[in-house]
């Protein structure tokens, strides 16, 4: 699971609440205030330092603004910020965390994107188990890494995900990441200190990091593509804007696969022209691959990176062990680097070293241990490709049985059983959100994306009929 990014939830106070409730009312005029939402945070050391510890109880849809308008006109005097304006919150974060405080036993969970079990658990697998086991037993120290992060992940990860076989790039590069967010970062930093153009083409809809991690680097972000309201791909118009807007040197981020959020993956011929196209064009590719193995399988959904690899003068691979490997919080991920020309890939590797290391110094070493523990292991590699199908078998089923329930949900579901993955997009207004939330209990954030992996035998029918609900509610009001 991810971190939490606040606190635990804790008692109410009567008192304030009517404050809580007017603040809250004025900065989301569309959520219906309610007693469960009060939390209790401690603030950060750097506000301790002008209100003295204290603990105070505020409204969890303000934990993220609330302490800028706490800080009163005497103590702002004497603080070391100008201006702090305030900000929103992460929508996708807020509404997962008003799940985690909703204590209804029928609450059904679709934000935040973790793989769940039939039972509603992320467990750990029993690989990544047994290679902790190990580690346990074998460490012998906790002295510094690399920049480059733990150098078996950095040899495995390459050989699995680019056998040399498939690949014929001249040189490649590992980098171990802070997650697969964090190898987007180093991308997207690298790219702009050392592009002409510091453009990047995001398509749309995209993962919803993916224009702050890219903003964030400094890179002008600008989008191509274009959806209906499923998220459904427009082939001509993104090869439209690759062929004739985007200009050589621009950078593109491609899903190869399980797109997030709709599940609506280019077929073969599409990546295929796609990735030609962009090649012709001089494009350079980051192709962010966050659910290996979760789509069509482990060899499928890596041999679309493959043909690019093979191909560009230079290419970014973006690869999170979190969903896989189940290993989110242990923040695990890798950058490599492509790259037709000898030499290239190589020479970009000290600056790749030098961003990290004034970033982080280095990635945490657990993680990238348990997973270059399990691919160097035989047997313990071939019990996680186990478990990794079950997984990928489990979304499969999913996404058929909820698409057999499309005359009971009264809508149109064939878009499910067609995606891959773990995500699906549902045309939900925000009234619908908020009635799914308060009648049912069922969380879903406001892009209306669905993480199938939190539907189960015990939860679907009763999904699908709130579905229907909605049509009875929009067709009451209309
Ligand atoms: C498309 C995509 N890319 C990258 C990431 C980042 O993964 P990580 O949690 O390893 O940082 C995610 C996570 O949800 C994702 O969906």
């Amino acid at each position: 699971m991810f971190l939490s990014k606040i606190g635990t939830p804790c008692k109410f106070l009567s008192s304030t609440m009517e404050y809580e409730h007017e603040t809250l009312r004025k900065h989301h005029p569309m959520q219906e205030p309610c007693n469960s939402h009060i939390f209790h945070i401690q603030f950060s050391p750097c506000y301790f330092t002008v209100r003295k510890k204290r603990e105070i109880e505020i409204p969890f849809y303000n934990a993220w603004i609330q302490p800028y308008s706490w800080l009163h006109d005497e103590s702002r005097n004497m603080s070391p910020l100008k201006s702090l304006p305030a900000i929103l919150p992460d929508p996708l974060l807020q509404v997962a965390q008003l799940a985690r405080l909703d204590r209804r036993p029928e609450k059904i969970d679709l934000t935040i994107g973790v793989y769940r079990d039939q039972h509603g658990q992320t467990p750990v697998l029993e690989s990544v188990k047994s290679a902790e086991k190990h580690l346990l037993e074998t460490e012998r120290t906790k002295s510094y890494l690399s920049t480059d992060g733990v150098e078996q992940f950095c040899e495995e990860i390459t050989g699995f995900l680019l056998p040399r076989g498939e690949v014929t790039c001249s040189d490649i590069v590992t980098i171990q990441a802070v997650g697969g967010t964090g190898a987007l970062s180093l991308a997207a930093e690298f790219l702009c200190r050392f592009t002409k153009n510091r453009t990047v083409w995001v398509p749309v809809p995209a993962w919803s990091n993916h224009v702050p991690v890219m903003e964030r680097s400094g890179l002008t972000v600008r989008r191509l593509g274009r959806s209906d309201s499923l998220g459904r791909r427009d082939f001509p118009a993104f090869m439209r804007v690759i062929r004739h807007q985007a200009r050589p040197g621009d950078i593109i981020l491609l899903q190869p696969g399980c797109h997030n959020p709709t599940g609506d993956d280019w077929t073969d011929e599409e990546w295929s022209a796609i990735a030609d196209a962009c090649i012709a064009s001089r494009l350079i590719p980051i192709l962010d691959v966050a659910y290996h193995g979760l789509g069509r399988g482990l060899h499928d959904d890596i041999s679309r990176v493959h043909r690019v690899f093979s191909q560009a003068e230079i290419a970014f691979l973006s690869y999170s062990c979190s969903k896989n490997f189940s290993l989110y919080r242990e923040r695990v991920g890798a950058l490599i680097v492509g790259g037709l020309k000898r030499g290239l890939a190589m020479a970009i590797h000290p600056h790749l070293s030098a961003i990290a290391r004034a970033a982080y110094s280095m990635p945490p070493s657990h993680g990238g241990s348990i997973v270059g523990h399990i691919l160097a292991n035989e047997a313990l590699r071939r019990i996680w490709i186990d478990e990794l199908a079950d997984m990928q078998n489990r979304l499969g089923k999913i996404r058929s049985t909820f698409a057999c329930h499309q005359a009971l949900a009264g809508r149109d579901l064939r878009h499910v059983a067609d995606g891959h993955g773990m995500f699906t997009l549902l045309p939900l207004s925000e009234q619908n959100l908020i009635h799914l939330r308060k009648k049912h209990a069922i969380y879903i954030p406001s892009s209306g994306r669905i993480n199938l992996a939190g539907l189960n035998a015990g939860n679907l029918s009763r999904f699908a009929y709130a579905l229907s609900q909605l049509n009875n509610q929009s067709a009451v009001s209309a």
